[in-house]
C-alpha cells in the first residue's frame, strides 16, 4: 500500500472506477476483485456446504474505509455494513486522525481460553491444589492435541484455576493460537485434558469449551487529533447535503468541539444506557471489518460487552479527553480475530478483503479493527456533540430511500439531492423526485 490510503474524491467515482483505483493502490488484479466481489463471492452450492438447510446467499454492501493510518502503515479497510454512514463516518473521522500521524495500537497478550468445569468435587480448595501442581502433565497432554498449532510457533502456554464455589471448579487452560480466531483449537485441547481434569479434581467431567470473554486477547488503540480538525465542517463522503445548507448552525470553535465530545465521554462513563449506545458506535466500525474478513461477529459482541461489563457497570469501552488543544481517544477490548481458518477456507470476498488490508497477522487486522472502531466513535460523538447525527445520516440515507422508491442509475443520486434540498427524506417524496427527474427530456441537463 506505498500510496497510501487517501483517495480524495473516491465517493463521486463509478463503482467500476472505485475498484480500479483499489485495485492499484494494494496491488490486486482487478478482475480477481471484481471475481471476489460478483455475487457477493459466495455461490449458493459452496453455501450449503458450510450451513444447513441453505436457500440463497443473503447480500450485504462491501465498502473501504479511506484515510486509516495504524501504527505508520497506510491501510485501504474492507467494511461490510448495511447502514448507510458508517463507513463514510469512519473515513472522515481517520481522516482528522491521520493529520496527527494516525493510529497507534498494540495487541496485549494474544491468549484464548479454554474451560473445563469439574462438578461434584468432594475438597475444592484441595483440588485446586492439586490441579495447579498438575499444570505440567496437563500442558503437556493439550500440546499433543494441536501439533500443527504447535508446529506454527503456537499452542498451550498456561493453566489457572478457581474454585466457583457450590463443589464447581473451573480450569482455565490459556492458549496462543497464532492468527486462527482459535474456537476449533481451544475447543479441541479443553475437551482432550477434560478427563485428566476430572481424575486429578476427583469430581465430575463438565463442561469443555473456550471462553469468548477472551481478556487475554484484547487490542488497545489510540488516537490524537487537534480542535482545528474538529471544527472543519465535515466533507460528507456524499455529493448530498442534508438539510440544506440554510438550516444549518454555524460550526462550533474547535476546542468547544474537543470539550462537547469528552462531555459526551463522560456522559457514557456514567450511565450504562449511553454507554450502549456509545459502544454500539465502536461496534458499528468494529463488527464491519469482522464480517468483510470472515471473522466471527458473535463472538466478538459477546466479549466486547462482558468486557464492558467486568467492573461490574456496564462501561464504554472508549474514553475521550483533553490534552491541552488535542483530543484524545483511548479503546481497549478483547478481539478474538483470525487471518487463517474457518469461513476464509470458503469464502473469496472475506480472502480478498484481507488481501486488500496487506496484512501479516491477525494482531494487525485486530490492530485495524480496533482503529476502526475508535474513528467510528469519535466521528458519531463529534456529530451528536454538534449538529446531531441526522444531517449526515440522512444525507447518506436519502440515496438509499431513493432507491427504495425505483430511482435507477444516475436517478439515485438526482433524487437523493431535490429531496435533501427540500429538506424531506421519505419514500413519498423520493417518488414525487423520481417523477421529476423522468419528466426532464434526457438532452437537458437535470
Ligand atoms: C448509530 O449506528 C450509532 C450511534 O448511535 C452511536 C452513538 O450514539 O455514539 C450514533
Amino acid at each position: 500500500m506505498s500510496e497510501g490510503s487517501r483517495i480524495p474524491g473516491f465517493y463521486k467515482l463509478s463503482l467500476t472506477a472505485r475498484r480500479q483505483v483499489v485495485s492499484e493502490r494494494a496491488g490486486v488484479d482487478v478482475l480477481e476483485l471484481g471475481h471476489a466481489l460478483e455475487q457477493g463471492g459466495l455461490d449458493s452450492a459452496t453455501a450449503d456446504k458450510v450451513v444447513e438447510n441453505v436457500l440463497g446467499i443473503y447480500g450485504l454492501p462491501f465498502g473501504i474505509a479511506l484515510n486509516v493510518r495504524v501504527n505508520g502503515v497506510d491501510r485501504l479497510v474492507p467494511m461490510v455494513v448495511e447502514e448507510p454512514s458508517v463507513i463514510a463516518a469512519a473515513s472522515n473521522a481517520a481522516r482528522m486522525v491521520r493529520q496527527s500521524g494516525g493510529f497507534r495500537a498494540e495487541v496485549v497478550e494474544s491468549l484464548m481460553i479454554g474451560q473445563v468445569q469439574i462438578t461434584d468435587v468432594e475438597q475444592p480448595s484441595a483440588a485446586v491444589v492439586r490441579l495447579e501442581e498438575a499444570a505440567p502433565r496437563l500442558l503437556e497432554l493439550a500440546t499433543k492435541a494441536v501439533p500443527n498449532l504447535v508446529a506454527r510457533g503456537g499452542g498451550p502456554r498456561a493453566i489457572d484455576v478457581r474454585d466457583l464455589g457450590q463443589r464447581c471448579i473451573v480450569l482455565h487452560v490459556l492458549v496462543d493460537c497464532r492468527d486462527a480466531m482459535g474456537a476449533n483449537l481451544v475447543n479441541t485441547i479443553a475437551e482432550a485434558i477434560g478427563p485428566l481434569t476430572a481424575e486429578i479434581a476427583h469430581g465430575k467431567l463438565g463442561l469443555r469449551i473456550l471462553s469468548n470473554l477472551c481478556d487475554r486477547r484484547r487490542v488497545h488503540a489510540t488516537c490524537r487529533v487537534h480542535a482545528r480538525e474538529l471544527t472543519r465542517t465535515p466533507r460528507a463522503e456524499s455529493p448530498v447535503e442534508y438539510p440544506p445548507s440554510s438550516e444549518r448552525t454555524e460550526p462550533l470553535d474547535g476546542l468547544e468541539v474537543v470539550d462537547a465530545i469528552v462531555a459526551a465521554s463522560r456522559f457514557a462513563e456514567l450511565d450504562p444506557y449511553r454507554a450502549t449506545t456509545h459502544n454500539k458506535g465502536i461496534m458499528n466500525g468494529i463488527d464491519a471489518v469482522v464480517l468483510a474478513t470472515g471473522n466471527d461477529f458473535r463472538a466478538v459482541e459477546a466479549g466486547a460487552h462482558a468486557y464492558a461489563a467486568r467492573s461490574g457497570r456496564y462501561a464504554p469501552l472508549a474514553v475521550w479527553r483533553r490534552d491541552g488543544e488535542d483530543l484524545v481517544g483511548e479503546l481497549e477490548l478483547p478481539l478474538a480475530l483470525g487471518t487463517v481458518g474457518g469461513t476464509l477456507r470458503v469464502h473469496p470476498t472475506a480472502r480478498m478483503a484481507l488481501k486488500l488490508l496487506g496484512l501479516e497477522s491477525a494482531d494487525e487486522l485486530a490492530m485495524v479493527a480496533a482503529s476502526v472502531g475508535l474513528a467510528s466513535n469519535l466521528s458519531a460523538l463529534r456529530a451528536l456533540a454538534t449538529e446531531g447525527i441526522q444531517r449526515g445520516h440522512m444525507s447518506l440515507h436519502a440515496r438509499s430511500v431513493a432507491t427504495a422508491a425505483g430511482a435507477l442509475g444516475d436517478e439515485v443520486e438526482l433524487v437523493a439531492a431535490r429531496m435533501a434540498t427540500a429538506g424531506v427524506i421519505t419514500v413519498e417524496a423520493a417518488e414525487g423526485a423520481l417523477r421529476e427527474v423522468r419528466a426532464i427530456p434526457p438532452s437537458r441537463p437535470r
